[in-house]
């Protein structure tokens, strides 16, 4: 029933193009759906999943310690940098791709990528592209800002990834109307999730483009992990392996906090590395999955994946990435689910996989205002597009900060502070209720600050606040 009603919607195409991509997406559609049908229980059987053994996840300045060759350059040659842009904003109150959101000084999580890269190209006379995958959500508006970039060095290709339908909860069958993503129809397709890359990357010919042009690893992350910079030394790592040993996949992981609790960890499972997604954890193990004693890392989804090993597991169809299965409620009210996959549940196929434990820097996401206030910060000094944090802050971690939901859209948040305040000093920051900062504010230590319902509380320009409550009527 289900081949059928996608037949009926895929025959509405008139654009030949159009038809051609809807028929690709139909038949992985269809190899996910049929899977999802067939599992049964869990994914993993709890009892067979061991620690990853000692030389399998390496610890960073290990790999850092075997220095630099003098040609580097021809390492970056031989790679491109692949960004996941197939997100939207939505969560942070945007509408548009997520990439095009400000986070620094004006500049665009994409801009920054873009200067990063720039940076590489002209410091190592090197020719390292750039690597978009869009989504039918981002793509439209992505392309018409890479006009932005034409003089900039660094060559920019874009892909799209898959658009799937979804499936009514109760009756498994589309929801969708015709093939039309607007007006009635807006709700019904969704971007299946960043394991989407392997197929849609090869359907789009980029891949076989870039392995004829030489190039050997791409380097994946999320765009909105802003400590996702090309890292040299695993780079020449990757490349100075011979060619017996040759490692195709290095899923970058980093030690878990009480805050992490709920990232992926990288497992041994049967006699692979495997990725395991708090989703397939049945209930009676998601406490133990959380904690930080027995599964130590997680994954940051920073992954360095080869070219030619992805061409031949495509090829051979062998990636069946664990199907995540997402249900949501439309505005309706109707029920629905979305199949999804991720990307580093690849690790499994590709031979000699590892991880590497690498220092927290490297993953900085920005998810919420509360991040984008600690990246927009003096505790970040910025440097050809790549963030770090300030000499002059004194503790090596960052602070906890906790913005109230009217802090939730980036608006408001904007409108919330005239200027950044100074938070070198601050150590936890809870704000909630209608709060604004003046200009040049000082936060140190320990601050909350609490508007009740119907009040709001202006913080002077220039004030000082520390280890100090302010609430209610309460002045400082
Ligand atoms: P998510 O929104 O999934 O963030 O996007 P997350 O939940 O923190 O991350 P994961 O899924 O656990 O790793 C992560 C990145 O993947 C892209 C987003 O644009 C973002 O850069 N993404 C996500 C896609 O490109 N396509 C998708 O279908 C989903």
């Amino acid at each position: 029933l289900m081949h059928r009603e996608l037949e009926t919607l895929v025959s509405t195409e008139t654009d030949k193009n159009e038809a051609e991509i809807s028929r690709k997406d139909f038949d992985g559609f269809k190899k996910l759906f049929h899977r999802f049908l067939q599992v049964k229980g869990p994914s993993v059987d709890w009892v067979k999943i061991n620690r990853p053994p000692e030389d399998s996840i390496q610890p960073y300045d290990k790999i850092k310690s075997k220095g630099l060759p003098a040609d580097i350059s021809a390492s970056l040659n031989k790679l491109a940098v692949v960004k996941l842009n197939g997100g939207l904003g939505t969560s942070m109150g945007c509408k548009g791709p997520k990439s095009l959101i400000s986070v620094r000084n004006e500049n665009t999580f994409l801009d920054l990528t873009v200067q990063q890269i720039e940076h590489l190209n002209k410091t190592y006379n090197a020719d390292v592209p750039l690597v978009l995958m869009n989504s039918f959500n981002t793509n439209e508006d992505t392309k018409k800002i890479l006009q932005k970039y034409k003089h900039h060095r660094v060559n920019i290709h874009t892909f799209n990834q898959s658009r799937y339908p979804r499936i009514n909860k109760e009756s498994l069958l589309p929801i969708a109307k015709n093939m039309g993503t607007s007006g009635e129809n807006s709700e019904a397709w969704y971007p299946p999730g960043h394991g989407d890359i392997y197929t849609s990357f090869n359907n789009s010919g980029l891949l076989d483009k870039l392995i004829a042009e030489g190039k050997e690893y791409i380097f994946v992350s999320n765009i909105d992990n802003l400590g996702a910079t090309v890292d040299l030394f695993i780079l020449h790592h990757l490349m100075s392996q011979p060619a017996e040993r040759r490692c195709e996949f290095i899923m970058e992981v980093t030690d878990k906090t009480r805050a992490d609790v709920k990232g992926g960890t990288l497992i041994q499972y049967e006699d692979h590395l495997r990725l395991l997604e708090i989703a397939q954890v049945p209930k009676a193990h998601v406490d133990e999955f959380k904690s930080v004693t027995k599964f130590k890392i997680f994954n940051t989804n920073n992954l360095w994946i080869s070219l030619p090993a992805i061409k031949r597991l495509q090829e051979k169809n062998s990636m069946d990435l664990e199907i995540i299965v997402n249900p949501k409620t439309l505005d309706g009210g109707l029920n629905v689910i979305q199949l999804e996959t991720a990307v580093g549940a690849a690790i499994k196929s590709f031979n000699n996989a590892m991880g590497v434990n690498v220092p927290r820097s490297r993953f900085l996401p920005v998810k919420t205002s509360s991040d984008l206030l600690l990246v927009m910060s003096n505790l970040y000094s910025m440097d050809a597009g790549s963030l770090t944090m300030s000499k002059k802050r004194e503790f090596p971690t960052t602070p906890h900060v906790k913005l109230g939901s009217s802090f939730t859209k980036v608006q408001d948040y904007l409108r919330r502070f005239e200027s950044i305040p100074d938070m070198l000093e601050l150590d936890h920051l809870t704000v909630s209720g209608d709060v604004t900062f003046g200009k040049n504010v000082s936060l140190k230590g320990t601050v909350i600050i609490i508007a009740n319902h119907g009040d709001r509380i202006d913080i002077p320009a220039g004030a000082m606040l520390e280890n100090k409550i302010v609430s209610g009527n309460l002045r400082i």
